[in-house]
């Protein structure tokens, strides 16, 4: 070996033994999510819920129904609140509407422990009326954290209630249905799309060819999105 090749061979072990490349591609977009923060602010917000004062909603009822389902999901299902089912086991969806609302998800293959569920009012109104303006009003400020922590891809709003909290009162769900809109939470834009409420499809199983459109739609986004459920 001449001296240029020695030097050569010297350079090549320095290098080498210094850096160590690796072939994997670097993922600048990965999102970090710090699942134990996450955690920890659910906590703290059904906290901030349980102690809400002079609320007719909480002194009528037994529990808290504050969510179900994975909180690391891309997808977050809103329903309006909780039924006699929901209020004993302290659970959202539990009862016939919850039933239904499970047979919906398997058709367009979703799961439902692989979403995230939660309702406006995490009370049950009295007699299962519909919650109030003022009381809707009140909780969606609950709501929206909820939906910032849970920080979701796509929001599934059920029925006429969970579209009126993120979208006001004076639109109608017969129009609004069925199209994908923007919601602008805390600087954010969230992707929502409002649907019959299994509730009511359970009264009228006429509009579930509708739910069956929107359903489609909702399969699509996902696809599209390429969400990992
Ligand atoms: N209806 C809702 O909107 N939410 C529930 O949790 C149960 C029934």
């Amino acid at each position: 070996m001449n001296k240029k090749e020695i030097l050569d061979q010297e350079i090549l072990k320095s290098i080498e033994s210094v850096y160590n490349f690796s072939k994997a591609p670097i993922n600048r977009y990965k999102k970090t999510i710090n699942i134990e923060d996450n955690k920890e602010k659910l906590e703290l917000l059904k906290k901030k819920i349980i102690n809400i004062k002079n609320c007719e909603l909480k002194k009528n009822s037994k529990k808290i129904v504050f969510s179900d389902g994975s909180y690391k999901s891309p997808v977050m299902i809103i329903g309006e609140g909780p039924g006699q089912k929901e209020d004993e086991q302290g659970k959202p969806f539990v009862g016939d509407a919850g039933q239904l609302l499970n047979k919906m998800l398997v058709s367009i293959n979703l799961n439902r422990e692989n979403v995230y569920i939660t309702n406006v009012v995490n009370y049950r109104p009295p007699n299962n009326r519909k919650p109030e303006q003022s009381e809707i009003n009140r909780y969606s400020e609950f709501l929206r954290e909820h939906i910032s922590i849970i920080d979701p891809k796509i929001i599934i709003l059920m029925g006429s209630t969970a579209m009126e909290s993120l979208f006001g009162y004076k639109i109608k769900i017969s129009k609004e249905r069925g199209v994908w809109k923007e919601v602008i939470i805390y600087n954010k834009t969230y992707l929502a799309i409002t649907t019959f409420h299994p509730a009511y499809l359970l009264r009228q199983a006429d509009q579930k060819k509708y739910s069956w459109i929107d359903l489609k739609k909702i399969r699509k986004k996902i696809d599209e999105l390429k969400l990992k459920i």
